[in-house]
Protein backbone atom coordinates (compact mmCIF):
# COMPACT_ATOMS: atom_id res chain seq x y z
CA UNK A 1 0.00 0.00 0.00
CA UNK A 2 1.40 3.15 -1.35
CA UNK A 3 0.17 6.04 1.91
CA UNK A 4 1.03 9.21 2.46
CA UNK A 5 -0.06 11.81 5.28
CA UNK A 6 -1.49 14.53 4.54
CA UNK A 7 -0.78 16.76 8.12
CA UNK A 8 -2.20 20.27 8.65
CA UNK A 9 -4.60 22.19 11.25
CA UNK A 10 -7.87 21.94 8.99
CA UNK A 11 -9.48 24.73 11.36
CA UNK A 12 -11.82 23.97 8.75
CA UNK A 13 -10.87 22.25 5.83
CA UNK A 14 -10.93 24.05 2.27
CA UNK A 15 -12.11 23.45 -1.00
CA UNK A 16 -8.08 23.60 -1.08
CA UNK A 17 -7.00 21.20 1.39
CA UNK A 18 -10.32 18.95 -0.63
CA UNK A 19 -8.47 19.80 -4.30
CA UNK A 20 -4.74 18.03 -2.54
CA UNK A 21 -6.48 14.85 -1.05
CA UNK A 22 -8.49 14.72 -4.29
CA UNK A 23 -6.06 14.86 -6.66
CA UNK A 24 -3.74 12.82 -3.65
CA UNK A 25 -5.43 10.14 -4.36
CA UNK A 26 -4.57 9.43 -8.09
CA UNK A 27 -0.93 9.26 -6.39
CA UNK A 28 -1.29 7.02 -3.19
CA UNK A 29 -3.52 4.17 -2.48
CA UNK A 30 -4.55 6.18 0.78
CA UNK A 31 -4.22 9.18 2.82
CA UNK A 32 -4.22 9.44 6.22
CA UNK A 33 -5.47 13.12 6.83
CA UNK A 34 -3.95 14.35 10.61
CA UNK A 35 -4.89 16.80 12.21
CA UNK A 36 -2.37 18.52 14.79
CA UNK A 37 -3.43 19.71 17.97
CA UNK A 38 -0.99 22.31 17.94
CA UNK A 39 -2.77 24.88 19.89
CA UNK A 40 -0.52 27.82 18.78
CA UNK A 41 -3.32 29.11 16.11
CA UNK A 42 -6.01 28.81 19.38
CA UNK A 43 -8.63 27.08 16.37
CA UNK A 44 -11.85 27.96 16.15
CA UNK A 45 -13.17 24.63 16.18
CA UNK A 46 -11.67 21.77 19.15
CA UNK A 47 -9.90 18.56 17.42
CA UNK A 48 -12.70 16.51 18.00
CA UNK A 49 -15.38 18.62 16.11
CA UNK A 50 -12.65 18.94 13.10
CA UNK A 51 -12.32 14.93 12.98
CA UNK A 52 -16.20 15.01 13.07
CA UNK A 53 -16.58 17.32 10.10
CA UNK A 54 -13.64 15.07 8.34
CA UNK A 55 -15.14 11.88 9.02
CA UNK A 56 -18.46 13.23 7.66
CA UNK A 57 -17.10 14.83 4.53
CA UNK A 58 -14.84 11.73 3.66
CA UNK A 59 -17.20 8.48 4.61
CA UNK A 60 -17.76 7.26 1.40
CA UNK A 61 -13.88 7.47 0.28
CA UNK A 62 -12.54 3.98 2.28
CA UNK A 63 -9.21 5.23 0.76
CA UNK A 64 -8.80 8.47 2.94
CA UNK A 65 -8.50 7.81 6.63
CA UNK A 66 -9.25 10.52 9.32
CA UNK A 67 -6.79 10.48 12.56
CA UNK A 68 -4.92 13.30 14.86
CA UNK A 69 -1.93 13.47 16.28
CA UNK A 70 0.32 15.85 19.00
CA UNK A 71 3.75 16.34 19.15
CA UNK A 72 6.29 16.14 15.95
CA UNK A 73 5.15 15.20 12.72
CA UNK A 74 7.65 12.66 12.03
CA UNK A 75 6.86 10.37 15.34
CA UNK A 76 3.18 10.01 13.81
CA UNK A 77 4.68 8.95 10.90
CA UNK A 78 6.76 6.38 12.71
CA UNK A 79 3.78 5.36 14.69
CA UNK A 80 1.49 4.64 11.51
CA UNK A 81 4.27 3.05 9.79
CA UNK A 82 3.98 5.65 6.93
CA UNK A 83 7.75 7.07 5.72
CA UNK A 84 5.36 9.84 2.78
CA UNK A 85 4.15 13.70 3.95
CA UNK A 86 1.86 15.34 1.19
CA UNK A 87 1.70 18.95 1.46
CA UNK A 88 -0.10 21.20 -0.75
CA UNK A 89 1.52 24.47 -2.03
CA UNK A 90 -0.25 27.49 -3.27
CA UNK A 91 2.33 30.23 -3.79
CA UNK A 92 5.99 31.32 -3.48
CA UNK A 93 5.57 31.85 0.12
CA UNK A 94 4.11 28.64 1.22
CA UNK A 95 7.10 26.96 -0.35
CA UNK A 96 9.61 28.98 1.71
CA UNK A 97 7.74 27.48 4.85
CA UNK A 98 7.34 23.91 3.41
CA UNK A 99 11.06 24.11 2.18
CA UNK A 100 11.95 24.36 6.17
CA UNK A 101 9.46 22.32 7.18
CA UNK A 102 10.73 19.50 4.82
CA UNK A 103 14.41 19.63 5.95
CA UNK A 104 13.83 19.82 9.30
CA UNK A 105 11.33 16.89 8.97
CA UNK A 106 14.25 14.82 7.09
CA UNK A 107 16.88 15.94 9.97
CA UNK A 108 14.96 14.57 12.17
CA UNK A 109 13.85 11.09 10.57
CA UNK A 110 16.02 10.70 7.15
CA UNK A 111 13.70 8.41 5.50
CA UNK A 112 10.68 10.86 5.49
CA UNK A 113 10.17 11.91 2.58
CA UNK A 114 7.54 14.91 1.51
CA UNK A 115 5.90 15.33 -1.96
CA UNK A 116 4.08 18.90 -3.20
CA UNK A 117 1.55 18.79 -4.96
CA UNK A 118 0.50 22.54 -6.47
CA UNK A 119 -3.00 23.46 -5.64
CA UNK A 120 -5.22 24.61 -7.99
CA UNK A 121 -4.92 28.03 -9.23
CA UNK A 122 -8.66 28.78 -8.10
CA UNK A 123 -8.19 27.68 -4.80
CA UNK A 124 -4.84 29.60 -4.38
CA UNK A 125 -5.85 32.76 -2.25
CA UNK A 126 -7.64 30.30 0.42
CA UNK A 127 -6.55 29.75 3.97
CA UNK A 128 -8.82 28.67 7.23
CA UNK A 129 -8.39 32.05 8.42
CA UNK A 130 -9.57 34.27 5.62
CA UNK A 131 -12.82 31.79 5.53
CA UNK A 132 -13.46 32.53 9.03
CA UNK A 133 -13.44 35.78 8.98
CA UNK A 134 -15.57 36.34 5.67
CA UNK A 135 -17.85 33.80 7.88
CA UNK A 136 -17.96 36.06 11.32
CA UNK A 137 -18.42 39.47 8.91
CA UNK A 138 -21.11 37.56 7.37
CA UNK A 139 -20.15 37.34 4.49
CA UNK A 140 -20.97 34.02 2.11
CA UNK A 141 -18.01 30.84 2.74
CA UNK A 142 -20.15 28.51 0.57
CA UNK A 143 -17.40 28.94 -2.82
CA UNK A 144 -14.62 28.22 -0.56
CA UNK A 145 -15.38 24.87 1.99
CA UNK A 146 -17.26 21.87 1.53
CA UNK A 147 -20.99 21.86 2.75
CA UNK A 148 -20.70 20.25 5.80
CA UNK A 149 -17.91 22.88 6.63
CA UNK A 150 -20.69 26.08 5.82
CA UNK A 151 -23.65 24.06 8.35
CA UNK A 152 -20.98 23.81 11.18
CA UNK A 153 -19.25 27.55 10.65
CA UNK A 154 -22.63 28.37 10.78
CA UNK A 155 -23.86 26.73 14.29
CA UNK A 156 -20.45 27.40 15.37
CA UNK A 157 -20.82 31.31 15.12
CA UNK A 158 -24.63 31.07 15.80
CA UNK A 159 -23.16 29.34 19.51
CA UNK A 160 -20.86 31.93 20.19
CA UNK A 161 -23.67 35.14 19.27
CA UNK A 162 -25.68 32.76 21.70
CA UNK A 163 -22.87 32.44 24.60
CA UNK A 164 -23.87 35.49 27.14
CA UNK A 165 -20.89 37.30 27.70
N1 LIG B 1 -5.68 25.13 0.00
C1 LIG B 1 -6.12 26.16 0.73
N2 LIG B 1 -5.55 26.53 1.89
C2 LIG B 1 -4.49 25.83 2.30
C3 LIG B 1 -3.98 24.76 1.57
C4 LIG B 1 -4.63 24.41 0.37
N3 LIG B 1 -4.22 23.40 -0.37
N4 LIG B 1 -2.92 24.28 2.22
C5 LIG B 1 -2.77 25.04 3.31
N5 LIG B 1 -3.72 25.97 3.35
C6 LIG B 1 -3.88 27.01 4.37
C7 LIG B 1 -4.48 26.48 5.62
O1 LIG B 1 -5.88 26.69 5.63
C8 LIG B 1 -3.80 27.28 6.69
O2 LIG B 1 -4.51 28.47 6.90
P1 LIG B 1 -4.45 29.21 8.31
O3 LIG B 1 -3.01 29.56 8.56
O4 LIG B 1 -5.30 30.38 8.06
O5 LIG B 1 -5.00 28.25 9.32
C9 LIG B 1 -2.46 27.66 6.09
O6 LIG B 1 -2.58 27.44 4.72
C10 LIG B 1 -1.35 26.84 6.61
O7 LIG B 1 -1.72 25.50 6.48
P2 LIG B 1 -0.68 24.37 6.52
O8 LIG B 1 0.48 24.73 5.71
O9 LIG B 1 -1.36 23.09 6.26
O10 LIG B 1 -0.17 24.46 7.97
P3 LIG B 1 -0.88 24.05 9.19
O11 LIG B 1 -0.60 25.08 10.20
O12 LIG B 1 -2.30 23.74 8.96
O13 LIG B 1 -0.09 22.69 9.52
C11 LIG B 1 1.63 21.34 10.45
C12 LIG B 1 1.26 22.68 9.83
C13 LIG B 1 0.62 20.93 11.50
C14 LIG B 1 1.67 20.29 9.38
C15 LIG B 1 3.05 21.51 11.07
O14 LIG B 1 3.03 22.63 11.92
C16 LIG B 1 3.47 20.30 11.86
O15 LIG B 1 3.89 19.31 11.31
N6 LIG B 1 3.34 20.37 13.20
C17 LIG B 1 3.67 19.26 14.08
C18 LIG B 1 4.86 19.60 14.97
C19 LIG B 1 6.13 19.32 14.22
O16 LIG B 1 6.44 18.21 13.83
N7 LIG B 1 6.89 20.39 14.02
C20 LIG B 1 8.11 20.32 13.28
C21 LIG B 1 7.81 20.32 11.80
S1 LIG B 1 9.17 20.95 10.98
Amino acid sequence: MNTAIYPGTFDPITLGHLNIVQRGLHVFDRIIIAISHEADKKPLFTVEERLQMLKTLFSAESRVEIDQFKGLLVDFLKHKKVTTILRGIRTVEDFEYEYQMTNANKMLDPNVETVFMLTDGIYGHLSSTLIKEIALLGGNIKAMVPDVVTTHVQKKLQAMQNKPS
